[in-house]
């Protein structure tokens, strides 16, 4: 198949372009720079020029607080720029696929939400992702919402980089202890992505790591797989959402039920501490030695 994979230079991207190349795909990676979403003449364009069989849209405006206070910007990119892309595809009778989030969903459950479950966006980023489903939703059969939560991979800043780098400097972390929801490594939501084309899926389907923990379980997780808490020194405490003030709200919880990933594919999920033990690994983090470890917390 001739894939075309948006937001290539992405933390996702950089991962995905690869897995489908290997998969067999004939794969091309669109960095901003090749086209602007937003620029409908220009998207129309390169995807009529490139004429993919599918196009994976993973270019997105990402940041989440900062949507709260250029709303225009986020949903001109997650709205107006995925509606370019899918009616660029209508056009060619591409398929697409749609990388979509887990903050679509107000969190007020405490049951893992599944893909027919009301949404009901809380920030401004979430809204303007869940107006780009819609986008998707209008091609029908050719459209496929993978929905996504707690991204991390090795291309992009992402939260275990940051409480790794924060444990180095400080030695004393605060983290959320009222949001749950399930971290997600790129490479295997890359995996899940390149499966779920073999197997022609449609509609939505959610896709994460398995299990669920709060951001303050994930970064008292990656402190202990990355050999920093037997050193002593590195204390982890939880706080909560209300204490950050972040502009953006989030949901209290926002776990995405599995099953539909799993009828569709036959094929489970990775576990999410056994994928960031994975990535630890692949950074080379969990390979430290312990002279290394003191080095790496700034312990002498
Ligand atoms: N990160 C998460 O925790 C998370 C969770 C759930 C779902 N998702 C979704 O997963 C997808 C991938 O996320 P990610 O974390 O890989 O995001 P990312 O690292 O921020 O990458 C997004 C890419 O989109 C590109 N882009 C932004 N605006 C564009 C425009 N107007 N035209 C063309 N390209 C544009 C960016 O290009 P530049 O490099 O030039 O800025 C960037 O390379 C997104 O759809 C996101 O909504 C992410």
């Amino acid at each position: 198949m001739r894939v075309l994979v948006t937001g290539a230079n992405g933390m996702l991207g950089r991962d995905l372009v690869p897995v489908l190349a290997a998969a067999g795909h004939e794969t091309a990676g669109a960095t901003r720079a090749a086209f602007d979403v937003t620029d409908r003449d220009e998207t129309l364009r390169a995807i009529g020029e490139a004429a993919p069989d599918l196009v994976v849209h993973a270019a997105a405006y990402t940041r989440v607080d900062d949507a709260e206070r250029e709303p225009e910007k986020a949903f001109a990119v997650n709205h107006g720029g995925t509606r370019n892309v899918a009616d660029a595809c209508g056009m060619r009778g591409a398929r697409l696929l749609y990388v979509s989030t887990d903050y679509v969903f107000d969190g007020t459950v405490r049951t893992p939400y599944r893909e027919a479950d009301p949404t009901n966006p809380l920030s401004v980023y979430a809204r303007s992702k869940r107006m780009g489903e819609r986008e998707v939703e209008r091609l029908g059969n050719d459209g496929l919402i993978v929905r996504t939560s707690w991204l991390y991979g090795p291309h992009g800043p992402n939260f275990v980089e940051a409480i790794l780098r924060q444990a180095r400097e400080r030695g004393r972390l605060t983290v959320v202890n009222d949001q749950e929801g399930a971290p997600t490594y790129t490479a295997d939501l890359a995996e899940a992505i390149v499966v779920l084309l073999d197997h022609g899926a449609g509609g939505k389907v959610h896709f994460s790591g398995a299990g669920s923990c709060t951001w303050f379980e994930f970064a008292r997780e990656i402190v202990s797989q990355a050999g920093m808490s037997r050193l002593g020194g590195i204390e982890v405490l939880p706080v909560t959402s209300e204490s950050r003030g972040r502009p953006a709200p989030r949901p209290a919880y926002s776990v995405l039920c599995l099953d539909r990933y799993v009828s569709l594919t036959a094929r489970r999920p990775p576990e999410w501490k056994e994928a960031l033990g994975r990535y630890l690994e692949r950074r080379g983090c969990a390979a430290l030695k312990p002279d290394n470890r003191h080095k790496e917390v700034g312990i002498s």
